[in-house]
């Protein structure tokens, strides 16, 4: 995986003035990518954690499951360029907080607050940005709640402060999402009128699994309650 994220920035690059800076480039986004693979292990592990010590008090585990994923070197090229921003590694760190990707998936609304909490306030992570889409949903539907966090990851000399992404949803929010973004991304969708029928279904689609959400929720409370 690593590797072959390699050989695809190496495409990206532009020809240096020999290939010693060319080879140390390619080798120092290795590093960086790695960096970035570490934080991802660590900051499943944190939620990993929480999701035991939370099944402990009730028997039910909060997240149903945890996906992750390093950003694309043809994605981060495509962003970096996207906002003129230059093709180096020290812009690639500052200014992309989503090349380390963790999406935990629970079942309830609820217990993706509970999450967020637990997670914020541990003294080695540092908030540096939260959008909550499920408070807002996105015009189109979309919910979620994103969170950009810094961690430290500890190297066999140095701490290293990384930004990671965040996505926490429930199993309803990620099917919907998912079909959202197969749908959005099909060329085959040819008139406005098509594309506009079909977003306004996939929106009173998110509307309705928010319903089911909370009804879930609040049938799981009750039960809890009893
Ligand atoms: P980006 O340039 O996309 O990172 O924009 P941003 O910084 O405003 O990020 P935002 O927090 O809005 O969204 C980042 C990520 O959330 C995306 O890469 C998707 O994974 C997910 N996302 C956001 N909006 C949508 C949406 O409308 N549909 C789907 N399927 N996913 C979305
Ligand atoms: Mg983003």
């Amino acid at each position: 995986m690593i590797e072959n994220n390699v050989e695809q920035f190496i495409k990206l690059i532009p020809p240096q003035n020999s290939l010693k800076d060319f080879a140390s480039m390619a080798k120092s986004f290795q590093h960086l990518m790695t960096y970035y693979r570490c934080a991802i292990m660590e900051v499943e592990t944190k939620f990993r954690v929480l999701d035991v010590q939370l099944s402990l008090n009730n028997e039910t585990n909060p997240i149903e499951t945890i996906k992750t994923r390093l950003k694309h070197p043809d994605s981060i090229a495509a962003k970096i360029q996207r906002r003129n921003l230059p093709l180096t590694l020290e812009s690639i760190e500052k200014n992309l907080f989503d090349i380390a990707g963790v999406r935990v998936i629970c079942s309830f609304p609820e217990d993706i607050y509970r999450l967020a909490d637990c997670l914020l306030r541990q003294d080695d992570v540092t908030l540096i940005e939260r959008k909550d889409y499920i408070q807002t949903p996105k015009p189109n539907g979309y919910r979620s709640l994103h969170l950009i966090i810094e961690i430290p990851i500890y190297l066999q000399e140095e701490k290293r402060m990384m930004k990671v992404e965040v996505q926490l949803r429930t199993i309803a929010m990620d099917f919907w999402a998912s079909l959202e973004h197969k749908l959005r991304y099909k060329k085959d969708i040819r008139t406005v009128e098509h594309y506009e029928q079909i977003s306004e279904k996939l929106k009173a689609c998110a509307e309705m699994s928010a319903v089911l959400d909370k009804q879930m929720e609040a049938i799981r409370n009750q039960i809890e309650g009893i």
